[in-house]
């Protein structure tokens, strides 16, 4: 049948889905899939089973495209799409909720707290010390994100972050490295040590810098490594994960990790890792996709 490839899309993240979803839509075409890449509108979802498409490669990151939205809009016409479903896309899109969750699950992730107006920055520094990430609750790619190391800056990335976002997160600074898992089809790849050059990994670290430092095997003993996988694993059932996805998390000085969040359409870039990490395990591109395209059958 015909594959619509949704790339695109009206999210902050625009520019990095249409390099995930070129790359998606130049791997089926090599695999002789039938498909179409579409820059993808609210009316152009609304009408892909009426244009002639049954079946979904959803490569679509940020709100709209990655939140359930689209999601329920192609559950609606009755076909099939790759990776989560609407209520884990919804969820995972929130990292705020999804956070909720992980506590309620036992599952470790840094503390945090909800900012908003007139919030008063001495108490959050009581709460979380410094230095804090502060974060629009559902963006991706470090969108609206700073890292604070003074009170008095409090203010500034609070307003910077929502911007993007009514909810805005502040978020313990964990002393540690950080790392990224893979799952797929319930397995979870190799992990990746991501080393930014700059204070994190921003958005400039993650799509343009050539110097950021990309490790895979990641440094971690075996067994640190097989217990980071299955924590990953965990935290992408709680929010109830489907088919594929990327786990971000930490794991500090005295090797705890820590869960950061859950990522249902990882980006599928030049640069990305999810890719990095399947072709570490003998997963091309090309078979990754396809494995990708298979998870619309779950
Ligand atoms: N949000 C970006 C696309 C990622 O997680 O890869
Ligand atoms: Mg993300």
């Amino acid at each position: 049948g015909r594959v619509a490839v949704l790339y695109g899309g009206w999210s902050a993240e625009r520019e990095v889905s249409l390099q995930s979803g070129a790359e998606a839509f130049a791997a089926l075409q090599r695999l002789g899939v039938d498909a179409s890449l579409i820059d993808a509108t609210p009316e152009q979802v609304l009408g892909l089973k009426a244009a002639g498409f049954d079946r979904v490669f959803i490569a679509l990151h940020g709100r709209g495209g990655e939140d359930g939205t689209v999601q329920a809009a192609l559950a609606l016409q009755g076909l099939p799409y790759t990776g989560c479903g609407v209520a884990a896309s919804a969820l995972a899109m929130s990292k705020a909720q999804t956070k909720r969750i992980w506590r309620a699950e036992k599952l470790p992730t840094p503390r945090s707290v909800l900012l908003r107006a007139g919030f008063d920055p001495a108490g959050v520094v009581a709460e979380l010390g410094l230095p804090i990430f502060v974060k629009p609750a559902s963006e991706g790619s470090s969108i609206g994100m700073s890292k604070v190391s003074r009170v008095e800056d409090l203010a500034a990335a609070y307003a910077a972050a929502a911007q993007f976002d009514e909810q805005v997160l502040a978020e313990q600074f964990i002393d540690g490295l950080e790392y990224t898992a893979t799952i797929l089809d319930g397995e979870v790849l190799p992990l990746i040590r991501v080393q930014p050059q700059a204070e994190f990994y921003d958005y400039h670290a993650k799509y343009q810098a050539e110097d950021t430092g990309y490790h895979c095997p990641c440094g971690l003993p075996a067994e640190q490594e097989q217990r980071c996988a299955a924590l990953a694993l965990e935290a992408f059932d709680a929010v109830g994960g489907r088919g594929w996805g990327r786990v971000d998390l930490f794991v500090d000085q005295q090797g705890q990790p820590w869960l950061l969040e859950v990522n249902t359409v990882p980006g599928l870039t030049t640069h990305s890792l999810v890719p990095m990490a399947a072709r570490a395990t003998g997963i091309d591109f090309d078979q990754l996709i396809w494995r990708i395209l298979l998870t619309s059958e779950e």
